[in-house]
């Protein structure tokens, strides 16, 4: 039977290599529409929930997780022998940057040293880890190649970026459109029927080259049109005018604007680093991507523009950062979910701490922190007589299900990076952006 019919008749098993935030929810969409579904990921505690039925994914249903495994229609496993009998894979491994800010595409890499000799014919394989435009063809190609595969005839291999969105309530996996490109036309076609199962619009693209760079323009995109909204509240800070009123009136315009915001910084395994891997590519094609770089640094600055906001305002009380109490609320990189990664409050708590202040920190989501030596626990609860006790508290993520009116009856000093007293004043709040 070949692939394409194999796959229309739900006849194929699927592997999801890299159990994570975008891994985990592929692997539902394909349990969902009747795959037989392998998780494959090194972190055995992982494994061992997901064959226990225990979902550890904020955006998975875990009693769809729980019953995809009591019917045996998904597993887990670090053995990646499995792949013996896999008809196709997706990996979705992370793609960060090391120290210097240059992609580390070493989880791609160690999974095909895992999965050479595993592969077969009449196979698929698509990565879903962002990367940059070449990837595919540079690093994943040559492997199967190797094994004497001829690509689009008895191998298929493609690109699709994930487009998830944590804590999105409306778009998931299954309704946000997909973009797919293959090596070949095949490829593209044999990728397509199988994203096809499991999302309703399937956006061929000509190349793997092409689905990569979507994906970096997407995300360049969000980076620098906040690092445009950053640079904007500082400015209006200058000039004593409230950005929040500024960008809510420019976006009555109903064509040629679209709403992008300032913030604390920018968060997340996607948007702080995505940019990076594209400029990299161009600095090895000897140009520079000025746009990349030039939001970069705006949005990197974040973290120290407020904490030269709490400096100032505690200043402006005859009081020092040295020694002053200060209560950071929201840790997780955007609201209603607890991912820390690149949070910009780790920035900001690393530079208060530098500074001699003393941290609290109030996050629902995330009840402990351990980053470059420091450890803190959240405070259980927000009480009026202990929020009096603080100097300062910074609101760097707008949780939902906060008690702000606690916070802005009883706090001596707010600084607000996320508008959420967007309708309140006083002498004791002072917002990002306004001066
Ligand atoms: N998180 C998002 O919102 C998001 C959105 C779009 C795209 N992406 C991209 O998707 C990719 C994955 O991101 P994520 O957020 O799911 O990461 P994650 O860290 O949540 O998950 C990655 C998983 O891969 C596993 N892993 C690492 N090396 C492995 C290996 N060699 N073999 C098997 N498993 C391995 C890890 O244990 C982890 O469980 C990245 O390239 C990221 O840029 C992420």
């Amino acid at each position: 039977m070949s692939l394409i019919k194999k796959i229309k008749n739900r006849k194929s098993k699927i592997g999801v290599i890299g159990l994570g935030y975008v891994g985990l929810p592929l692997a539902i969409e394909f349990t969902n529409a009747g795959f037989e579904v392998v998780g494959i990921d090194l972190d055995e505690k992982k494994v061992n929930q997901i064959n226990n039925g225990f979902n550890y994914i904020n955006d998975v249903d875990s009693n769809i997780l729980k019953n995809a495994v009591e019917n045996n229609i998904l597993s887990a496993s670090s053995d990646f022998s499995i792949v013996d009998n896999l008809d196709a894979i997706s990996i979705c491994v992370p793609t960060p940057l090391n120290k210097q800010k240059n992609p580390d595409i070493s989880y791609i890499v160690s999974v095909m040293d895992n999965i050479k000799h595993r592969v077969h014919k009449d196979m698929l394989i698509i990565l879903e880890s962002t990367t940059y435009p070449g990837s595919t063809r540079e690093l994943i190609l040559p492997y199967l190649e190797n094994n004497g595969f001829t690509i689009g005839v008895d191998f298929f291999l493609c690109f699709s970026p994930e487009r998830i969105d944590p804590g999105n309530e409306k778009y998931n996996t299954s309704n946000t459109p997909k973009i797919i490109g293959g090596i070949t036309e095949q490829c593209t076609k044999v990728g397509h029927t199988l994203y096809n199962t499991i999302v309703k619009t399937v956006i061929p693209v000509s190349s793997t080259e092409t689905a990569e760079m979507v994906k970096l323009l997407e995300n360049t995109f969000r980076a620098i049109n906040i690092g445009l909204a950053n640079e904007v509240a500082i400015m209006c800070e200058k000039l004593g005018i409230n950005v929040w009123e500024v960008i809510e009136a420019a976006a009555t315009k109903p064509f040629g604007f679209m709403k992008f915001l300032p913030g604390p910084g920018l968060g997340g395994h996607c948007i702080p680093i995505d940019p990076y891997y594209l400029s990299w590519k161009l600095k090895s094609l000897d140009y520079d991507a000025r746009f990349i770089q030039l939001a970069g640094e705006i949005n990197t600055n974040m973290p120290n523009h407020v904490l030269n906001l709490v400096s100032m305002h505690l200043n402006n009380q005859h009081k020092l950062l040295n020694g002053s109490k200060i209560l950071i609320l929201g840790i997780a990189y955007k609201k209603d979910i607890n991912d820390i990664r690149e949070s910009p409050a780790l920035d900001i708590i690393q530079l208060l701490i530098e500074a001699k202040a003393t941290i609290n920190y109030y996050d629902m989501y995330v009840p402990n922190i351990n980053f470059n030596k420091i450890s803190l626990k959240s405070v259980k609860s927000l009480k009026k007589e202990k929020l009096n006790n603080y100097d300062a508290c910074i609101i760097v993520t707008d949780h939902s299900n906060v008690d702000y009116e606690l916070i802005y009856n009883n706090c001596q000093l707010i600084i607000d990076t996320r508008n959420v007293f967007k309708n309140k004043s006083g002498n004791h709040l002072k917002r990002l952006g306004q001066g």
